[in-house]
């Protein structure tokens, strides 16, 4: 089990109103897995997310990550076990507009204490690997929307985390590139790599192995693949 979840608050605070958010979610991931999670707006997927990626914590619950107690480390351990655990992909890319594609890429290399020689040939590796080695001086507003994504793919996989999670990784794409990405999803998975992809998109949520959905801060798992074909 790579994830394990169990019962997840997480409430937020707003002026002297308390907003329950996620309610009692439980979510278990074995290694190599690759997870959609739906839900309409405002359902608690970004909220989710930020939790499962150690960069929140819950109100109440468990969670351990590759058999680490998350929620028992420091905030310093925790940002080392998602440095080393967890590539991120957003909907927005969220790509430094001043840098190139490479030293994008490159960046988590620096947080990991790599030399600069050995960060540019992998970060030029990443992108050759996504397609892009061809837009390696590139920046940001040099690059379609799908190719700044393969850009933020290469960038979160660049360490070689086990986990890839991304947060509506399609949303701001046309729908050929959209395609594009999922493609791209599909071979990391089959070469191990665990997904979890959050998407109010059905058609992008189908081309995960498995579906969760999460309405109103609750958890309801979905049929599986060959259950939604059939
Ligand atoms: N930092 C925050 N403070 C207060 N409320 C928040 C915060 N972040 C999210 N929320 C609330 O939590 C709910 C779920 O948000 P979110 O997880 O972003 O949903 P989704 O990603 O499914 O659209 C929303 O009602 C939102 O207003
Ligand atoms: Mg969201």
């Amino acid at each position: 089990m790579i994830l394990d979840l169990q019962n997840i608050f997480k409430d937020y605070q707003q002026d002297k109103l308390i907003v329950p958010v996620l309610k009692d979610v439980s979510l278990q991931v074995e290694e190599g897995e690759y997870v959609a999670i739906m839900g309409p707006s405002g359902s608690g997927k970004t909220t989710l997310m930020n939790i499962i990626g150690c960069l929140d914590r819950p109100t109440s619950g468990t969670y351990q990550l590759a058999g680490e107690d998350v929620l028992r480390c420091k905030d310093k351990e925790m940002s080392d076990l998602r440095l080393r655990s967890i590539g991120f992909v957003f909907q927005n890319f969220q790509l430094l507009s001043r840098q190139s594609a490479v030293e994008n890429v490159a960046l988590p290399l620096s947080y990991a204490g790599i030399k600069k020689k050995e960060r540019r040939a992998r970060a030029t590796q990443a992108l050759e690997r996504v397609g892009l080695g061809d837009r390696v001086t590139f920046k940001p507003t040099q690059l379609s929307g799908g190719q700044k994504q393969r850009v933020a793919i290469a960038r979160a996989m660049v360490n070689n985390p086990k986990i890839l999670l991304a947060d509506e990784p399609t949303g701001a794409l046309d729908s050929k590139s959209g395609e594009q990405i999922m493609e791209l999803f599909d071979e990391l998975n089959a070469e191990g790599v665990t997904i979890v992809m959050i998407t109010h998109d059905r058609n992008i949520a189908s081309k995960a192995k498995r579906i969760v959905h999460i309405i109103d801060g609750m958890i309801t798992e979905g049929k599986d693949k060959e259950a939604e074909n059939g």
